[in-house]
C-alpha cells in the first residue's frame, strides 16, 4: 500500500506491506533511526513520536495509518546548524541523559506537555512521562530538566511551538 506523509516538514512517500509498523517505516524505510525500539509492545515509550500533533507510540501504529499524517520525530528538533533544541539542552544540562535510549521519546513527550501546559507541576510532568520508561537515570533529573525548560520559555509561550 502507498503511504504519503510529512515528517519534520518534509514530504515522504513509499509502498509498504499493510502489516508494517510506523516505527519500522521511520527507521528502515526513511532512515530516521532517532526513534528507538525498546519493547515493541507499547510499554516503554522509546518509539514515541508526534502524529498530527499528538504523541503516539509508533510501535503501536501501522505505517498505513500515517498516510496523509504530519509526523514529528527527534530528528525534527535539532537545528540544521547542529544547535540543540531547548528541551534537548535542558536534558543535557540537568544530567537527565545516561545511555540516551529513552531520550528521544522523553523529548517528544515533553514537547507535547509544554504545548498544552506552559507551567507544569511535578505531578503534571510525571503524569506526562508516565508512558516513557528510563532504565538509567531515574526520574528526578528528567523532571528537573522539564521544569527548567518550562521556566525558560518566553512569556508568550510560543518559543517551543514554533520549532
Ligand atoms: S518500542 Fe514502542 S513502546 Fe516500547
Ligand atoms: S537514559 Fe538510559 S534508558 Fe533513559
Amino acid at each position: 500500500m502507498k503511504v504519503k506523509c510529512r515528517i519534520n516538514g518534509e514530504n515522504y512517500e513509499t509502498e509498504v506491506e499493510p502489516r508494517l509498523l510506523l516505527v519500522h517505516l521511520l527507521r528502515d524505510n526513511f532512515n530516521l533511526t532517532g526513534t528507538h525500539i525498546g519493547c515493541d509492545t507499547g510499554h516503554c515509550g522509546a518509539c514515541t513520536v508526534l502524529m498530527d500533533g499528538k504523541t503516539v507510540k509508533s510501535c503501536m501504529v501501522l505505517a498505513v495509518q500515517a498516510n496523509k499524517a504530519e509526523i514529528m520525530t527527534i530528528e525534527g528538533f535539532s537545528e540544521r546548524d547542529g544547535e540543540l533544541h531547548p528541551i534537548q539542552r535542558a536534558f543535557a544540562e540537568n544530567h537527565a541523559v545516561q545511555c540516551g535510549y529513552c531520550t528521544p521519546g522523553m523529548v517528544l513527550s515533553t514537547h507535547f506537555l509544554l504545548m498544552r501546559n506552559s507551567n507544569p507541576s511535578d505531578s503534571d510532568i510525571r503524569n506526562a512521562i508516565e508512558g516513557n520508561l528510563c532504565m538509567c537515570t531515574g526520574y528526578v533529573n528528567i523532571v528537573k530538566a522539564i521544569k527548567s525548560v518550562a521556566a525558560s520559555r518566553e512569556p508568550d509561550g510560543q518559543s517551543l511551538e514554533n520549532r
